[in-house]
């Protein structure tokens, strides 16, 4: 079977199948997976799923959107895999709100090859929070990432030293604020920890306690997980901010694009990489990042990146054809 339409290819089942089981490859907070999609003929619509969203951790709808940008970034991905050329647009319907990007499948005839070459990665990219190998990324590796993510419009900045000193402070005082919310708190326990199937972060996923002082986001941090093993994390980690020129809507989508670039860039490496994100999710917390990047650009995401001393477990997934709408009528769909 296939999808009709006017002007674009028509996509097979197998290939709906295909985009949308990747584009649900995608990180999101909490592995709440954000995401719907509507399918019209050579159009994908990445929609928001309320429903979905972590109020207590992210108020303003920020990391929700990051998210849905990097299920994007994976749409274009596995369409070029399949050998079309893409483009998006970001907020492209002012009536419909919910959708906050949609994708363009255009002609064979001239798809991107660094894209496609990054279909790949997909399934073997996942959040590792065990400790790394006291190894060093090369530069020539660290810059791959950067370019990554400066072509989706992010700019990826690694610490130095002082840099890192001075994020651990703001870490400490994060992790400690987490413990202490009693909303963020609630929120977690209903997404993290214990056996998961098809959404959520499985204990599993959750890595080692660290013996001794380790830069690393503990997310069952409060509650607790029996059972759970113990690491030497490494000492000296490289950790990376992403940044955006700006923060409006689009631009977090942007991150999540410019994220997904680079963490798939990483995967091809061999990397591992996890999230310190409690530093930007409180507002006073992230006013403070924002000093060790300077005016001008805006902290979305941060990063600890490494070569993985241990194997680790996944996060489940729902089953695609639960995420998708096809045939919905779409009136004269245009790139901005
Ligand atoms: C915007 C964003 C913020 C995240 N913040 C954290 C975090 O602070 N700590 C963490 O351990 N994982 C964090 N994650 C990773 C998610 O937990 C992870 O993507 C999700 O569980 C799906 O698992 P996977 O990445 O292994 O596919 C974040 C992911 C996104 C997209």
């Amino acid at each position: 079977m296939t999808t009709k339409s006017a002007g674009g290819p028509l996509l097979s089942q197998d290939e709906i199948g295909l985009l949308i089981s990747s584009a649900g490859t995608a990180p999101s907070m909490h592995n709440t997976q954000p995401w719907r999609f509507e399918i019209n003929g050579p159009v994908v619509d990445v929609i928001l799923d309320e429903a979905r969203g972590l109020p207590a951790a992210d108020r303003s709808g920020r990391l929700i959107l990051i998210g849905l940008g990097a299920a994007t970034f994976n749409l274009r991905v596995a369409a070029a895999s399949l050998g079309y050329e893409t483009t998006f647009a970001t907020e492209p319907d002012p009536d419909r709100p919910d959708i906050v990007t949609r994708v363009f499948l255009g002609s064979r005839r001239s798809p991107t090859p660094s894209l496609a070459a990054l279909y790949g990665e997909l399934r073997r990219r996942h959040t590792y929070r065990g400790p790394m190998m006291d190894l060093d990324v090369p530069l020539r590796v660290r810059d791959r990432m950067a370019a990554a993510a400066r072509s989706e419009g992010g700019d990826l900045r690694w610490l130095d030293a002082a840099g890192r000193r001075q994020l651990g402070g703001i870490l400490r005082v994060a992790d400690d604020l987490d413990l202490h919310d009693e909303d963020r708190l609630t929120e977690r326990q209903q997404w993290v920890g214990g056996e998961r199937d098809v959404e959520g972060v499985p204990a599993d996923a959750l890595g080692p306690l660290p013996i001794g002082p380790a830069t690393v986001r503990d997310l069952s941090a409060g509650f607790e997980r029996p059972g759970r093993g113990v690491a030497a994390f490494e000492q000296q980690p490289l950790i990376g901010i992403l940044t955006t020129p700006g923060d409006r809507p689009s631009e977090w989508l942007r991150a999540g694009m410019a994220l997904q670039h680079a963490l798939l860039a990483a995967t091809s490496y061999d990397l591992a990489v996890s999230f310190l994100n409690q530093a930007v999710e409180y507002i006073h917390l992230r006013s403070r990042v924002q000093e060790l990047v300077g005016q001008g650009a805006r902290p979305q995401v941060i990063l600890r990146v490494g070569y993985p001393a241990r194997a680790s477990a996944g996060t489940p997934r729902r089953s695609w054809d639960r995420t998708v709408i096809q045939g919905r009528p779409l009136e004269a769909p245009r790139a901005r």
